[in-house]
C-alpha cells in the first residue's frame, strides 16, 4: 500500500488521543431560564446544545476532529449566551444579546449550520423564528429596553 496511506491512518488514529473536556455543570434551577413550554421547547431543541449546561452529547462527541469543533461551539456558545445562567447574566450584555439573538434567528444564522447538517429537527420554521423573536422582545422589554422594531415603529 501507499506509504501515505499508512501516513493518514497513523495521524487519523493519533489524534483521538486528543480528548476535549464534555462536561455538563449541574443546573440550578433558580437561576436557569425558565418560561413559556413552547418557547423551552424551541430553545431546548435548536438552542441548547451549545448555549445550556443541558447539552445532549451525540456518539460521535469522542470521535476527533469532530469532537475539537462540537468542543469549541459549545465553550463559546456557553460564553456568549448560556440559557442555564440566565438569570446571573448582566442586565446589560442580556439586552445585547437578546438583540442579537433576534437578528441571528432571522437571518438563519443560528442555529449554526455545520450542526443543522446533523439535527435536522433543529432547523427552524418561520412559525418557531415568530415565537423566538416575539419572546426576545419579551423579555428586552421587561429589562426596560425598547425592541429595536417597536423602536422603528415610533419614529
Ligand atoms: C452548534 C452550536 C450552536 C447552536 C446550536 C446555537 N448556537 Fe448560538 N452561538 C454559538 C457559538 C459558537 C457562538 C459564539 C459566536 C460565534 O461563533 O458565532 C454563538 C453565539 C450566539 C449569540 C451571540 C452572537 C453575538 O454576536 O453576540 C447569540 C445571540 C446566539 N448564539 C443565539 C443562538 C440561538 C437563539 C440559538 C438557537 C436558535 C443558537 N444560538 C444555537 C453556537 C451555537
Amino acid at each position: 500500500m501507499n506509504k501515505l496511506v499508512y501516513v493518514v491512518i497513523g495521524i487519523a488514529i493519533a489524534i483521538q488521543f486528543i480528548r476535549p473536556d464534555f462536561k455538563n455543570l449541574p443546573v440550578d434551577d433558580k437561576v436557569a431560564l425558565n418560561t413559556d413550554p413552547k418557547v423551552m421547547s424551541i430553545l431546548k431543541t435548536s438552542c441548547y446544545d451549545c448555549h445550556s449546561s443541558e447539552t445532549k452529547y451525540p456518539w460521535y462527541q469522542n470521535v476527533a476532529p469532530v469532537s475539537w469543533i462540537m468542543s469549541d461551539h459549545i465553550v463559546r456558545g456557553r460564553k456568549a449566551l448560556d440559557f442555564s445562567n440566565w438569570a446571573n447574566i448582566d442586565p446589560k450584555v442580556k439586552l445585547l444579546r437578546l438583540e442579537r439573538a433576534k437578528q441571528v434567528v432571522n437571518n438563519n444564522m443560528m442555529p449554526k449550520h455545520d450542526y443543522l447538517m446533523m439535527h435536522k429537527n433543529a432547523v427552524l420554521d418561520n412559525s418557531e423564528k415568530q415565537t423566538l423573536v416575539e419572546f426576545f422582545d419579551l423579555q428586552i422589554i421587561e429589562l426596560g429596553g425598547t425592541p429595536n422594531r417597536l423602536k422603528e415603529l415610533d419614529k
